[in-house]
Order: C-alpha cells, then structure tokens, then sequence
C-alpha cells in the first residue's frame, strides 16, 4: 500500500510514522513554569545528535486541537529541562505522566515520585530515576501550524547525572543494569534486554 500525507489524514499520519520509526528512546522530561509549578511528561520524539556539546533534539508537538502541551510552554519560558532515562521499573509511572493535567497540577505526585534540585538548570531533576541530563535551550523550531505538528526543542546538556548503579567496572553506562524502554507503534513499548554486541569495522 502507499499513504500520501495531507493535512486531512495526519491521524493515519502519526499511525504509520510512529509504527515505522521503531523503536523510539523516551525522554522523560521535567520543566518548570514562571510561577515555579514543576511539571513532567514523557516524549518519544526523541533523540541525541552529537556530543561536542552534548545536544539532544525532542518535540513536544502541538496537542490535536493545535495547542501547545505545558512542556513547551514552560521551555518557551524558561530556556531549560531535564531529560531522563525511562527505565524498565519506572515504565508504569512514566506512562501515568503522560495524563494531561491542568498547569498547575502536579503529574509528579500523581506518580509517587519526587525531585531534587539540579545543579546548572531551574527544573529539578528526579530522584528516582537512574540518569538526568541537565539541558539548556539552543533553539525551538515549530515546523507547522495544525495538530501534531512539530516542535523541535534542541537542547544543550549542561550537566549529566548518573547513578552508579548502572555503571560497568570500567565506568561506561551498562545497558544491561540501565534497562531503558522504549515505544513501538500503537500502544506498544519494548524492553532492552534482548542485546547482541557486534564490533565496529
Ligand atoms: C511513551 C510516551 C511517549 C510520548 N511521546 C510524545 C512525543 O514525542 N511528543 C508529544 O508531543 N507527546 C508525546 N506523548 C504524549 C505526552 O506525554 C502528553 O501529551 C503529555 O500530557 C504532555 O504533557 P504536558 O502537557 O505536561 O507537556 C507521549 C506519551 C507517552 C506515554
């Protein structure tokens, strides 16, 4: 079959785009707004493009009624985020804050989860996840208008924090111990834990 797109079928769209680009690392994400509410969310339009600096790319789209999601807005705002690793025990947790809730109300208690402050950036980082990655803003680039459209919010890691508990002896991050999920088309996610190592040529 083919699939043309136009701005008529973006729902089939975002189906046969999000069930193609698999498997998608999700960047679990706090922010804080002008008024200091902390919000977090997780966003699978994600991913990391370079290391000298660090710069990571996600894109908090605009909501189907072409809104923009809290996560933008407080990025617009305050030029700064944290991304962390989601991971195999906290899966559940980083789906239940993906629940759209108004501004002001927490998607960190609903979660049982808490932060701590971060060093280089405003938004705090959270407690219970294994990796954090202080970020700056370099530049937001919105490609379209209408629902889903894209936000690309490139970011600069300023600062990285990673648990010890998911270090190899030589210091590398080990997948076997990070463990990260990762989402597939429809509602379908994906372990890690089916690894073969092959060597570079
Ligand atoms: C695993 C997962 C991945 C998601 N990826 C994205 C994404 O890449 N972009 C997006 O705009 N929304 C994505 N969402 C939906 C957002 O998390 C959801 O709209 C959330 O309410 C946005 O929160 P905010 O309004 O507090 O920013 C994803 C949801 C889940 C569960």
């Amino acid at each position: 079959m083919q699939h043309e797109p136009n701005p008529q079928n973006v729902l089939e769209t975002y189906q046969y785009l999000t069930g193609i680009v698999t498997p998608r690392p999700i960047a679990w994400v706090t922010t804080i707004s002008v008024s200091g509410a902390v919000n977090l969310a997780p966003f699978s339009f994600f991913n990391a493009f370079g290391a000298n600096p660090p710069v990571v790319v996600f894109s908090p789209t605009l909501n189907r009624s072409g809104g923009k999601k809290d996560t933008l807005r407080n990025i617009e705002a305050t030029g700064e985020f944290v991304v962390h690793s989601s991971v195999a025990k906290l899966a559940d947790k980083v789906n239940l804050t993906s629940k759209e809730l108004p501004p002001d109300d927490s998607e960190i208690e609903l979660a049982r989860l808490h932060t701590v402050p971060s060093l280089k950036v405003k938004p705090p980082r959270l407690q219970e996840a294994p990796t954090a990655m202080e970020c700056k803003v370099l530049q937001i680039i919105p490609l379209g208008t209408g629902g889903i459209s894209a936000n690309l919010v490139i970011g600069e890691v300023v600062m990285f924090h990673i648990s010890d508990d998911v270090l190899d002896p030589s210091g590398k991050v080990d997948p076997h111990k990070l463990q990260t999920v990762a989402r597939l088309g429809q509602d379908f996610w994906c372990h890690t834990n089916d690894l073969f190592e092959m060597a570079r040529p």
